[in-house]
């Protein structure tokens, strides 16, 4: 199949490049940059041995996808392009409702309008919204997202529902990503932030190259075994293998289906420590610091859905994840800046 990775610089959609390689498909990467260099592409030839197809452009811009859904004949889309820190859409929420709607409504246009009938959607877990009760069902209702960022995935996930409705025929998986961690093996390819990170993995990989003084620990009192956060962090190369399955899946199925992409297995902040640590024979320099507001004390997913569905469920431990973030890292440390 072609498929069009709508964002697909970035560090889910350049993994998502290489298993799509490997499983005989072809993709095709419309991206702007935003958030993503391009020299992504000359690690992912040094992969996989392809030049891949990049088109710089907004996926905002309808005149250039539509030019570019001409050309090139799409068998399906992968959605990833909008924005992603959670902070930062509070602080402009109205920025981050712009992007990440329009790039999807421009997109399903653009499908109208060329007979492209199946997409998948990244979608993330947050769209459960704060849920004690883990692990975290497909058929649970959302508590109701918490953030800009999430209600802009929430919001995605409806806008598709409906377009299935409205156009009978297509295919649509709304995939709910739990943490997403990892790099690809080679240490070419990995997560490249924005400014100081967010997320935990990034943040411990740049306190271990030294780009950042200390690793906070948020919260030692939340009740779970060790007081601290237990999150379902999945490697982001199993992430991607999950995008290939799901492109499979909707070539023979039509509708609407929403699927955790999750491990099902829960870790602690501790945990990822820990191991990191152990695997990669370093010490962090922590501080244990508050909660960050509105943390979950403990958010995994049922994966059984994904498992029966489309045959597809997680390979790598969490030793694999924290050995390949610090390989990335170690190899590049600003990214693919050096
Ligand atoms: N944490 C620290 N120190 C840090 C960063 C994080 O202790 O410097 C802790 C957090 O308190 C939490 C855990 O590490 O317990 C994981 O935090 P992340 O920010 O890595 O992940 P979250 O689960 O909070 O958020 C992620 C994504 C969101 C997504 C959400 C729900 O970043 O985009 O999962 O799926 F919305």
């Amino acid at each position: 199949m072609k498929i069009l990775l709508a964002g697909g610089a970035g560090f889910i959609g350049s993994h998502t490049v290489v298993e799509l390689i490997q499983a005989g498909h072809e993709p095709v990467v419309v991206d702007n940059l935003y958030n993503s260099n391009r020299k992504v592409f000359e690690r992912l030839k040094a992969i996989t041995g392809k030049d891949v197809c990049f088109y710089e452009a907004d996926v905002c811009d309808a005149q250039a996808m539509d030019d570019i859904f001409a050309r090139e004949h799409f068998d399906a889309v992968i959605q990833f392009a909008g924005y992603k820190a959670v902070p930062e859409s509070v602080r402009e929420s109205v920025k981050y409702y712009r992007n990440n709607l329009d790039t999807t409504l421009t997109l399903l246009e653009c499908m109208q309008r060329h007979g492209v009938t199946r997409i998948v959607f990244s979608s993330s877990a947050t769209v459960y919204g704060p849920i004690e009760e883990s692990p975290l069902v497909e058929t649970m209702p959302s508590a109701g997202p918490t953030n800009p960022y999430a209600w802009s995935k929430y919001m995605n996930e409806v806008i598709l529902r409906d377009a299935v409705v409205s156009n009978p025929g297509w295919s649509v998986a709304l995939l709910r990503y739990f943490n997403p961690i990892g790099a690809h093996e080679s240490g070419l390819i990995g997560e490249n932030p924005l400014g100081i990170p967010n997320n935990l993995m990034p943040y411990v990989t740049q306190v271990a190259v030294g780009k950042l003084p200390h690793l906070n620990i948020n919260g030692t009192d939340f009740p779970t075994p060790d007081g601290t956060g237990v999150r379902d962090y999945i490697h982001v190369v199993d992430l991607a293998r999950g995008h290939v399955a799901a492109c499979d899946y909707l070539f023979d199925h039509t509708g609407c289906e929403v699927i955790n992409l999750g491990t099902g297995v829960g870790y602690s902040v501790m945990d990822v420590v820990n191991t990191f640590e152990r695997v990669n024979e370093l010490t962090l320099e922590k501080v244990i610091a508050p909660r960050r507001p509105g943390d979950m004390a403990s958010y995994y997913s049922d994966p059984t859905k994904a498992k029966n569905l489309l045959g597809w469920q997680t390979e790598k431990t969490l030793d694999d994840m924290c050995r390949d973030s610090w390989r990335w890292q170690k190899n590049n440390p600003n990214g693919y800046e050096d």
